[in-house]
């Protein structure tokens, strides 16, 4: 038997009160009972987006979200700003292409957070943007970027939006979307939310709403002021088949958070990553991002050792999943995550995983430096978060 840790920035691991939350039987998603769930769920959701604005619930991937954010607030010949840092970056520029959006990329070394003053040039050069698409957390990278300081460049341009992607960002950091004056935030299920793939919330700001009343990209299956009509309060439904089983989840995951409180959930992550970095360091592996992100810990893997065999190993033959690198970074980096379902006792596993299989792969790595560093800051602040 070889005991499994998904450690991997996505999928993470399902807490069981939401597997057996999840298991109940089916029911019908046009009923008062399913009805009931959503509207409570839509409105934990507003609480943990930190707004009053709508927030939509889609039957898709992350992705599919991207995509609604792209089409429900641009036309074909529309110019937007996106930052490319990365895998999910350079996405953006991916859905505009398809839909005949211009998009001007500012392109940020893989690892680094993207400067506020390139995004202002950017607005600068093309005042008729309609929005600046950026991740707060590049997951191919882990590395944050300043959402905050980018959308209050684009509050007060009329028709210019800034759209964040937060997938591997709402619930690890404290973005008050209100505050920040973000305008169209998207998650996926199966990072912070704690659950199986196939769900994605948009939530969506009176700026952005204003600009989908002329956005004239096609969609049929996303069209978000169809889906606002349904999931408004009162009818509470989704326009086509929603994932019940992952919203009644989600309804579960949602009261986890609010019992353990979102300001000791923010300090848990920022907690779990630290640990991790200094865990990492202590075994003398390098940070991949200069402004390293709460939700995942990349970090180079010695250039002695097969990284694309020493992933495999600690999955296949240890029974730890994390995540590889992507394009530049496959076989070079070891992501490990620690968004989601994850307490202080999954990092000491992940060290004392990653310095087994360095010493099963010949590197010289003192057994227990690393979960020692770790330990350390957990020790000290364990039960202060
Ligand atoms: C930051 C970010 N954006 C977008 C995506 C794509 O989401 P999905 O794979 O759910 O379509 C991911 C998935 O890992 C992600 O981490």
């Amino acid at each position: 038997m070889i005991k499994q840790y998904l450690l991997s920035p996505g999928p993470t691991t399902v807490p069981e009160r939401v597997m057996l939350r999840m298991a109940a039987p089916m029911i019908h998603h046009r009923t008062p009972q399913f009805s009931a769930i959503f509207a409570e769920t839509r409105e934990m959701l507003k609480q943990v987006h930190q707004t009053t604005q709508d927030v939509l619930m889609l039957a898709s991937s992350g992705s599919g979200a991207m995509e609604a954010s792209m089409v429900n607030f641009c036309s074909p010949g529309d110019t937007i700003i996106y930052v490319n840092g990365g895998k999910f970056g350079e996405r953006w520029g991916k859905i505009a292409g398809k839909h005949g959006v211009t998009a001007v990329e500012i392109s940020v070394p893989w690892g680094q957070a993207v400067a506020v003053t390139d995004v202002e040039a950017a607005l600068n050069a093309h005042p008729d943007a309609r929005g600046v698409f950026v991740q707060a957390s590049e997951t191919s990278t882990t590395t944050e970027h300043p959402i905050r300081e980018i959308a209050a460049l684009t509050r007060d341009r009329e028709n210019c939006i800034t759209v964040v992607d937060a997938i591997t960002a709402l619930g690890v950091i404290d973005m008050p979307m209100d505050d920040w004056n973000l305008d169209v935030v998207i998650s996926g299920s199966q990072k912070a939310f704690m659950l199986p793939p196939g769900l994605a919330t948009i939530a969506v700001s009176s700026k952005a709403w204003k600009l989908a009343e002329s956005a004239a990209c096609s969609t049929f299956y996303f069209d978000l002021k169809t889906e606002r009509k349904n999931q408004q309060a009162g009818k509470d439904t989704t326009a086509w088949t929603p994932a019940a089983s992952l919203v009644i989840g989600l309804n579960e995951v949602l009261k986890m958070m609010f019992e353990e409180g979102l300001n000791h959930l923010f300090a848990r992550h920022k907690l779990l990553a630290e640990a991790t970095r200094a865990g990492v360091a202590a075994l003398g592996m390098k940070l991949v991002s200069s402004t390293p992100a709460s939700s995942a810990t990349g970090a180079f893997i010695p250039e002695e050792v097969d990284g694309a065999a020493f992933v495999k190993y600690l999955r296949d033959t240890m029974g730890v999943t994390f995540a590889g690198g992507q394009d530049d970074l496959k076989g070079r980096i070891l992501r490990i995550a620690h968004l989601g379902y994850y307490d202080v006792f999954d990092i000491v596993i992940a060290m004392s995983a990653i310095e087994i299989a360095l010493n099963r792969f010949g590197y010289p790595v003192q057994m227990g430096a690393g979960v020692a560093a770790a330990q350390q800051v957990l020790a000290e602040r364990f039960d202060k978060v």
